[in-house]
């Protein structure tokens, strides 16, 4: 393996149709080794189509693959030194947990004493220890998964591709292994393609996300850097949720802006990050940043508003507020008392936006 350059998998210009519909669109990139990217993006997005040409199940119209600076466009999946866990773990029925996890090693013919060690190894890693013997329908789920996992780990692939592998397990099992994949991610020092439409996953457990939408790739970065400079309102609204407003820039004054929304509205915002031709802008408030106070504070961007709707949701509420000249606003706000909640429906509220908070989005001259 040739870290240097620092490219395990480079994708260049990739293209690939089914007849009229074209599932990847001219996607480039470069996954460096060792990481875990995530591919994420709504359903028909393309998501599956780029692991499988990266497979080499699929072969793409135009476009290139390179693992480890080797083209591999035209090589087969059993040349490419790559594994893939698919969503339905597709263990065989009538194997048991030792040979499943065996299957890949032995279709190697590697010597018996060395199977025999690194079967071991990985029964140990995915904490199967004692379930050697079972078949598939005598586990749960998350067992299945953990199998499927070992299977794909046994041959040490230099990339391992993972398509879904836990939308078939129940919320607490499914967080529970988010962090178990996590961490034998970076133990093995894996590089991992991991495919999901579940966003709070692909925050939780990537240190790249790329954002697809189309078949193309939205947005490619860093989880902290797409979740708070989203680049598009695509990208804005699919990474949690944002309030997104359209809104011209009327004054500049130094470090702030003055941005007028539609609706005539006006909010004070940082023109660290704004570009000094911008007229048109798009900008974004996460729930969480909404101030709510019941009482009014003298601040830049406070306004007053009404409590519209609150839905509860454990240590939060999620509230929509909307002011008084109209405008919807999503909040939350946290539940610290048991007793009594702070916010109820038909409140008056005033409700401020810190200008750091406002980021934008996207800006036309
Ligand atoms: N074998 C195929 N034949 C025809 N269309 C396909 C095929 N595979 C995928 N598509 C289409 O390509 C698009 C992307 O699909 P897919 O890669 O499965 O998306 P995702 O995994 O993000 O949900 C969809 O519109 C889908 O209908
Ligand atoms: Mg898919």
């Amino acid at each position: 393996m040739n870290e240097t350059n620092g490219t395990m998998v480079e994708i260049r210009g990739v293209t690939k149709r089914f007849g009229s519909c074209t599932a990847v669109d001219d996607v480039s990139l470069a996954i460096r080794p060792g990481e875990f990217i995530t591919l994420l993006g709504p359903s028909g997005c393309g998501k599956t189509t780029l692991l499988r040409l990266l497979a080499g199940f699929e072969t793409p119209d135009t476009g290139e693959i390179f693992f480890d600076h080797n083209d591999v466009t035209h090589l087969p999946p059993y040349r490419r030194n790559v594994n893939q866990v698919f969503q339905s773990y597709a263990l065989f029925p009538h194997l048991n947990v030792r040979d499943n996890i065996g299957f890949g090693l032995r279709m190697q013919r590697r010597p018996g004493p060395e199977t025999e060690e690194r079967i071991r190894e990985a029964i140990q890693i995915v904490s199967l220890i004692g379930l050697e013997d079972r078949f598939p329908d005598q586990l749960s789920g998350g067992q299945r998964q953990r199998v499927a996992l070992a299977r794909a780990i046994i041959c040490r692939p230099k990339v391992l591709l993972l398509d879904e592998p836990l939308s078939a397990l129940d919320a607490k099992l499914r967080r529970a292994m988010q962090l178990e994949l996590k961490r034998l991610q970076r133990m093995l020092g894996l590089t991992f393609v991991f495919v999901t439409h579940d966003q709070e996953e692909a925050l939780t457990m990537s240190d790249r996300i790329a954002l697809m939408n189309r078949g193309r790739i939205e947005q490619l970065g860093e989880t902290y850097e797409l979740y708070h400079k989203p680049r598009t309102a695509f990208a804005a609204d699919f990474l949690g949720q944002a309030n997104l407003f359209q809104a011209d820039i009327v004054g500049r004054n130094g470090t702030t802006a003055t941005a007028r929304l539609r609706d005539g509205l006006e909010l004070t915002i940082s023109s660290a990050e704004l570009p000094s031709e911008a007229r048109s802008v798009l900008l974004s408030v996460r729930p969480g940043k909404v101030f709510i106070s019941k009482r009014k504070v003298a601040a830049a961007n406070v306004f007053g508003a009404r409590i519209k709707e609150e839905i509860f949701q454990g240590a939060m509420d999620q509230l929509l507020l909307v002011t008084d000249m109209g405008i919807p606003l999503h909040a939350l706000a946290a539940n610290e008392s048991a007793m009594e909640k702070a916010f109820h429906e038909g409140d008056r509220v005033y409700c401020g936006l810190h200008l750091d908070d406002i980021v934008v989005v996207q800006a036309e001259s």
